[in-house]
């Protein structure tokens, strides 16, 4: 098999193309670098500048490089962003995806595996666990265009005989090594680093949500277990046009507090939070139910939120080295 990723440049995707050409898996990225980090990927992977939204470019990528599967990350994924231009998300995230399937109908790819989001689910119910039958609610056009995604990516496979699996992340968060982190402040963890190296306290939203310790639980995965999840979710033996749609979480919940706690630990800066309002819409508590996902895959994280936390901090202080000096 070769592999195409679409924003292998990415945070997550630079992850996913070292794991999987660590597996033995030949790949090919294609990135139009708008938010990536070419200098992510070693020399031994080779990288097409480009969009996935160019038509001509995919199918002369597919053909020079004769790839058999696809793994698409590429995607504008910030939900703020999203609500201010929803039109450039559903065009780049719905409208682009649409002319990559195209391409691989048309050149026969068998594979495809698509980067969907726990945001497909919105505010999810108050269960204990949200599994894949959870009804899908999404509240900003980012999580609607990921959940069109996914029923483009069914659609297309059933239709034309393409194994395809959707992947709903949970909070992805860590770095395999610092150069790789994340290099965006739009997640809980890179927006506490940010206040600390800024001197200011982190912000709790809300202490009385109906939480063991009042704060919202969320389920927090590595990065590199993520990864992993794409290379079983690459290699999962299934006919021509099955599909599979999987949480990937670690199914255990950690509270705002809990999170802050090992923050903490870890910058050795233990300055008491802010306590603000609730935020409207917040959920108190999403977790993933990670059994399919184990079923299916043979995938279960092993990384715990210590070493997501210690990764990222490794990675932030790298590009802001004075909040590493505290
Ligand atoms: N980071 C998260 O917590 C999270 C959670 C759920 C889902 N996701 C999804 O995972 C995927 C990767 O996210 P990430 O956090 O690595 O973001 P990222 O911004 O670091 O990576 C996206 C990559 O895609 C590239 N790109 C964007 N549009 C492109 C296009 N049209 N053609 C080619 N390349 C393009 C960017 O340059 C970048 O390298 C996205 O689809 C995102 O929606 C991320």
């Amino acid at each position: 098999m070769t592999w195409l990723i679409t924003g292998g440049a990415g945070y997550i995707g630079a992850h996913v193309a070292r794991v999987m050409a660590g597996a033995g898996e030949r790949v090919v990225v294609l990135d139009d670098v708008s938010s990536g980090v070419p200098g992510r990927l070693p020399a031994d992977i080779p990288l097409v500048r480009g969009t996935s939204l160019d038509g001509d470019l995919v199918r002369s990528v597919l053909a020079g490089h004769a790839v058999t599967g696809v793994v698409h990350l590429a995607a504008r994924k910030q939900v703020g962003e999203s609500v201010e231009q929803p039109l450039r998300y559903y065009r780049e995230n719905v409208g682009g995806l649409a002319t990559l399937l195209q391409e691989v109908v048309d050149a026969g790819v068998g594979r495809f595996v698509f980067s969907s989001s726990a945001a497909v689910y919105g505010n999810p119910p108050a269960v204990d666990l949200v599994t894949e039958d959870t009804p899908c609610a999404p509240v900003s056009p980012y999580g609607e265009t990921k959940l069109a995604g996914e029923w483009l990516v069914r659609a297309a496979g059933r239709a034309h005989g393409i194994t395809t699996t959707c992947l709903r992340y949970f909070n992805v968060a860590g770095a395999e090594r610092p150069e790789l982190a994340d290099t965006g402040v739009f997640n809980v963890i890179p927006m506490v680093f940010d206040r600390l190296t800024r001197d200011d306290a982190p912000r709790v939203f809300g202490t009385d949500h109906p939480t063991p310790d009042g704060t919202c639980v969320r389920d927090y995965i590595h990065v590199s277990d993520l990864a992993e999840a794409h290379l079983a979710a690459a290699r999962r033996t299934a006919g021509p046009g099955t599909d599979l749609t999987v949480n990937i979480g670690r199914g255990i919940g950690v509270s705002v507090r809990e999170l802050l706690a090992v923050i903490a630990d870890v910058t050795g800066d233990r300055r008491a939070p802010v306590v603000e309002p609730r935020r409207a819409g917040d959920a108190p508590r999403a977790v993933a139910d990670a059994g399919l996902a184990a079923k299916e895959l043979g995938f279960t994280a092993r990384r715990g939120v210590e070493e997501m936390v210690a990764s990222a901090w490794a990675g932030w202080c790298l590009r802001h080295p004075e909040a590493a000096r505290g």
